[in-house]
């Protein structure tokens, strides 16, 4: 994914409307400005020019998250999420710099046209400064290779797309590696492999023999199979006990970490009891009361009121893990070892990233294991709960971009 410079713009109060506040269509007016502003201080105001084509907006989403007001100044991001042969997506986030709000988040789908309005491939100057190509309709609609892989008796679906440092994925429970699908398709210099572990997504659920160490070998095989040696392994929640296990048994194979929205600490003697009574219910009543009962504290607040289809895509992911899968996994994080003694030993550069409303894994909780790791580097992500690659994608794209950046 690539990032066009980053510019502050103030609101005007001409901006405003009669509430005294900007509005959606005032936001496409700020975000537009922002993009000039971008090209003045990258290419030029005069790229699209001089190349002989223009950029003609196709579609253009803006998302209102709070009010803004004049004399406000909004940092605006712009992300190159998608790259064709004629056309581009951008994606665009303004926050305020006074509070970090998040205030709006546009998505725009521009085409490239000649002086006479026919679609154009894009010129070689601009095409250098959008990023390399994203792929055609199948890498771009969520269809990555899917292999699917044999591994200590289950069958395991992995997801690989794209060419470069080896990312590795690794989701939380009762998620599967579509919680990833946006740092998936967005990505784009990176080799992008991401597993359903056993039990969820699209893998098999074997009746019994899940363990931290059986999803730590698991995730070896994953890497065999896609060809790779050592990756950036990111786990988010559950994700990240099976990274410290990983480390713990594979230490070769992890070239640096992302710990995303986890702990390192051990279930309490409360916590354990709390884990057989989920199992219990997953048993009697199914993943669909599983979801009921999570659902509440996985999401920040803002993503319950603001962003309903982000809460059911939640809700389905959750009720299509099998029933065996959500005990095993259970079971798997009930009996998991204490990793707070391993941070010290982290010889790896570190990320440690969470939502600021993470009710799960709390930011406190994590600037603590991120402190006690050797040169490791701590964000809270604005506005997100314990699925903050899911409520707050642009976010996250971008800081584990400026992470995997300083790796290559
Ligand atoms: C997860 O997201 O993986 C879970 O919240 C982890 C846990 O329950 O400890």
């Amino acid at each position: 994914m690539t990032a066009l410079p980053t510019v502050d713009c103030t609101v005007y109060p001409y901006e405003c409307d009669a509430f005294g506040h900007l509005n959606e269509a005032a936001f496409l007016a700020v975000f537009e400005r922002a993009r000039w502003e971008s090209l003045a201080r990258g290419p030029g105001m005069d790229v699209f020019r001089r190349s002989g084509v223009w950029p003609a907006v196709r579609k253009a989403t803006i998302d209102y998250r709070a009010g803004a007001y004049p004399g406000d100044v909004l940092r605006v991001e712009t992300l190159v999420t998608h790259r064709g042969t004629t056309s581009f997506t951008l994606k665009q986030a303004a926050t305020r710099v006074r509070d970090s709000a998040l205030i709006s988040e546009a998505e725009l789908v521009f085409v490239c046209i000649d002086s006479i309005g026919r679609a154009t491939p894009i010129p070689e100057e601009i095409a250098r400064l959008l990023g390399p190509r994203t792929g055609g309709a199948g890498s771009r609609a969520g269809a990555g290779d899917l292999l699917r892989i044999e591994a200590g008796g289950a069958e395991l679906a992995v997801e690989i797309r794209g060419e470069g440092l080896p990312v590795l994925f690794v989701h939380g429970f009762p998620f599967d590696r579509s919680m990833w699908k946006h740092q998936l398709a967005t990505l784009a210099h990176y080799k992008r492999i991401a597993p359903d572990l056993r039990g969820a997504g699209a893998s098999t659920a074997p009746d019994d023999g899940y363990s931290m160490s059986r999803y730590a070998d698991d995730l070896v095989a994953v890497l065999e199979a896609a060809g790779v040696e050592r990756a950036v392994v990111c786990g988010l929640s559950m994700g990240g006990y099976v990274t410290f296990e990983l480390l713990r048994r594979h230490p070769k194979r992890v070239q640096a970490l992302i710990l995303c929205d986890t702990k390192a600490e051990a279930d309490s003697p409360h916590g354990r009891r709390e884990r057989d009574e989920l199992a219990a219910l997953a048993q009697s009543a199914g993943a669909a009361a599983v979801a009921e009962r999570l659902l509440p504290a996985l999401l920040a607040p803002a993503t319950h009121t603001a962003q309903p289809e982000v809460v059911q895509q939640v809700r389905e992911m959750i009720e299509r893990t099998s029933v065996a899968g959500i005990v095993g996994a259970l079971h798997a994080m009930r009996d998991r070892p204490d990793s707070t003694a391993l941070l010290p030993q982290i010889r790896v550069p570190t990320l440690v990233l969470g939502g600021a409303d993470d009710a799960i894994a709390s930011p406190a909780v994590m600037q603590a294991m991120a402190a006690a790791i050797p040169g490791s580097h701590f964000a809270t992500i604005p506005s997100a709960g314990h699925l903050a690659p899911l409520e707050q994608p642009l976010a996250i794209s971008r800081r584990l971009t400026d992470f995997l950046s300083t790796l290559a």
